[in-house]
């Protein structure tokens, strides 16, 4: 007992306590003048991230337990397995960059196997993080973290606070096939971003998970399954841009629709008017016809040859894949 009390003090007296760091600061007017731009817009679309609000990020939660959407399983399944190859690519003492980190599971998991050195847990808002981190830092005392509220979606900001050591290691995690939501030059630009987010020591990298190229109505419908969560939390959008502008959406107008888009190597999501609707705002309207779309996110299928070009265009040197026998999704190690 002595003992055991004994060990629990010192634990306690080298438990470090993350650091957080908000940049993001959320502009009202501004979200609004860029949702209604999309809305005005000829073929109408909104931005993915609007997805999210508390009961979007409750039903991608969802998406990822349906037998339709294999992509969160599949990769999970990949690190598990690869564990000991990964370990063997990384450096180790890293610091780990975790990109839209959310609940930290999935970078969690990797940080004792993989030996990391700091661990960096990025998203919009840091209070999306702090209880994770909180927990995270319980089961790895002495290891130095840190929340990062950004906007990473048009460039990694790395901000003088964070004091990142030049001479450590970085590795930039992106999992889940967020890199999906991207037009393929928006991926370049944002690898390219990435790229030089790295730094300069040696041996650092970034760790992506991305979903592949693979039947067509079996994409369409991991964007569209049978119990209707995917359409729940695409129709979800409607109701918050109506917190977000003001305007009078109305859910039963519109139904979802997933279609694959071949030429373009992309899932699309849409919303559909059923019949004709006009939707109001402060200071506008518009009308849509039946049939009408909202084009509301893009999922980009990639082969792994393809990404790994992609990969090389933005400045990474080497690169080192792990895919499940058919092929249904890739984890990447992107060699600065
Ligand atoms: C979180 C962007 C990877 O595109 O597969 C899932 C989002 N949308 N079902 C994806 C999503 C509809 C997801 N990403």
């Amino acid at each position: 007992m002595p003992v055991a009390t004994h060990r629990v003090s010192a634990l306690t007296c080298r438990m470090t306590t993350p650091q957080f760091i908000q940049l993001y600061q959320h502009n009202a007017a501004a979200v609004a003048q860029e949702l209604l731009q999309g809305l005005n817009a000829p073929q109408a679309f909104t931005s993915p991230k609007y997805l999210y609000d508390a009961l979007g990020s409750r039903l991608f939660e969802a998406i990822t337990e349906l037998p339709e959407y294999d992509l969160t399983r599949t990769e999970a399944e990949l690190m598990r397995l690869h564990s000991a190859s990964m370990a063997a690519q990384l450096p180790r003492g890293a610091c780990w960059i975790d990109l839209g980190a959310g609940n930290c599971e999935k970078a969690g998991r990797l940080l004792g196997p993989m030996g990391a050195g700091r661990y960096v847990a990025v998203d919009i808002s840091v209070d999306f993080v702090r209880q994770a981190l909180d927990v995270l830092q319980r089961q790895h005392p002495s290891l130095p973290m840190a929340g990062l509220g950004v906007d990473f979606s048009g460039g990694l900001p790395l901000p003088t606070e964070l004091a990142l050591d030049p001479a450590q290691p970085r590795v930039l995690f992106y999992p889940g096939s967020s890199i999906g939501n991207f037009t393929p030059e928006q991926a370049l630009d944002f690898l390219r971003n990435l790229h030089s987010a790295c730094g300069s020591a040696p041996g650092s990298g970034l760790l992506i998970g991305v979903d592949l190229l693979k039947d067509p109505a079996e994409m369409e419908a991991a964007y569209d399954d049978a119990l209707g969560v995917t359409a729940a939390f695409d129709l979800n959008l409607l109701l918050h841009i109506n917190r977000l502008v003001g305007s009078n959406f109305a859910v039963r107008d519109w139904r979802h629709l997933s279609r694959f888009n071949a030429p373009l190597s992309r899932v699309e999501m849409h919303l559909q008017a059923s019949h004709a609707v006009t939707v109001q705002w402060p200071g506008g309207h518009r009308q849509f016809a039946a049939g009408e779309t909202i084009h509301t996110e893009n999922a980009c299928k990639w082969t792994v040859p393809s990404f790994e070009a992609l990969l090389r265009s933005a400045g990474f040197a080497s690169t080192h894949a792990w895919t499940d026998p058919a092929h249904r999704f890739a984890v990447f190690w992107a060699g600065a």
